[in-house]
């Protein structure tokens, strides 16, 4: 009997040597545009991946495509809907009984949160600077419009979830054996050059007059703003509102975590104007390209750059 546990014992331990793989990262929304190329680069560098997807047939679906696309095994599929609290913990609970620690962590889950009139968008046949720079505001009036219900999906997702995932995790990204990382996803949206109050523009890039309790506060004046119609006269960006907000406040918040957690490299990214569904395929660069940013922070090395943000894989000025 003695004899029998302490085999089973030994075989544990020997399975574990040789399945707890050296790097283990999860990527959000991993089942399409930038987080699946997220996953597949990853996966390419010997990482051990946990794609993830709110719907379990999509994100199933994607690990195939990249086992028979890419000849990859190491891209594992787990459920996660970032806004649904049991969803994340027992990603976590799985993780924790399964590993024991996590790596990386990319958050890359994120939505638009605005209404869109497809065709209406197409005539108008925007230039792409023109949409980087913001000057198409006026010329998006019709045809994209900022609901209530959508701003608030769209900071509860973008910035929430987010924060709710990475909070679920960093107990295991701090049993990391090789160095914990997390990249956030941010936008070009997020610069502070957009944001038009200039009292809360100075304030946002001092990160030591910020918590998440402040930051949250900021969210629902923001969105109480926006529910009465008053962005213009309060200075919040107009150009998509809730997803500029929702950026900046993910920008701030890996600052506040780098500064929380200075052994970890926490670091944000712009992927990018990329072509997926999140800007109804306007973008002009691929997800592979628009991976490479989020893959770059993802695998830095010890002395590697924290609380910064980036343009695709190099240093950006976001605030
Ligand atoms: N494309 C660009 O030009 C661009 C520029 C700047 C920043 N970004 C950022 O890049 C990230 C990836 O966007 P993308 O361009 O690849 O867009 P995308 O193709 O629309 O992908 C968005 C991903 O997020 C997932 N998602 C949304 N809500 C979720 C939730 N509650 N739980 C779990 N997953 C959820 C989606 O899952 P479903 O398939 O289930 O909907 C999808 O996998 C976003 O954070 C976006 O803001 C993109």
């Amino acid at each position: 009997m003695q004899e029998n546990s302490y085999c089973s014992r030994l075989e544990a331990v020997s399975r574990d040597h040789e399945t707890i793989p050296e790097r283990l990262a999860v990527v959000t929304g991993g089942n399409r545009g930038i987080g699946l190329e997220v996953c597949r680069h990853l996966a390419v560098q010997g990482v051990t991946v946990i794609l993830t997807a709110r719907n379990e047939n999509r994100g199933k679906d994607a690990v195939e495509s990249l086992g028979h696309g890419s000849n990859l095994s190491n891209i594992i599929f787990h459920q996660l809907d970032i806004l649904d609290n049991d969803s994340v913990s027992s990603l976590a609970q799985h993780i924790e009984t399964r590993y024991g620690k996590l790596d990386i962590l990319v958050n890359n889950a994120g939505v638009g949160g605005v209404e869109v009139d497809q065709d209406g968008l197409r005539a108008l046949n925007i230039d792409p600077n023109t949409w980087l720079s913001g000057k198409a505001a006026n010329l998006l009036e019709h045809v994209v419009v900022q609901t209530y219900d959508g701003a608030v999906k769209c900071v509860d997702t973008n910035y929430y979830g987010c924060k709710w995932v990475t909070e679920a995790l960093l107990p295991l990204l701090k049993q990391s054996t090789s160095g914990a990382r997390i990249v956030n996803t941010s936008s070009l949206r997020s610069e502070l050059k957009r944001m038009p109050n200039e009292k809360l523009r100075d304030e946002l890039r001092n990160v030591d007059l910020w918590d998440e309790n402040r930051m949250e506060a900021m969210l629902d004046e923001f969105l109480e703003d926006l529910k009465h119609g008053r962005l213009e006269e309060r200075g919040w960006p107009t150009m998509l509102p809730a997803y500029s907000m929702s950026k900046m406040v993910v920008n701030l918040y890996t600052r506040i975590l780098a500064k929380r957690h200075p052994g970890m490299r926490i670091n944000c990214v712009h992927p990018g104007f990329v072509k997926t569904e999140i800007n109804w395929n306007t973008g002009v660069i691929p997800p592979e390209e628009g991976a490479r940013g989020a893959v770059k922070l993802a695998l830095l090395p010890d002395d590697g750059p924290t609380g910064c943000y980036f343009d695709q894989t190099d240093l950006g000025v976001a605030w």
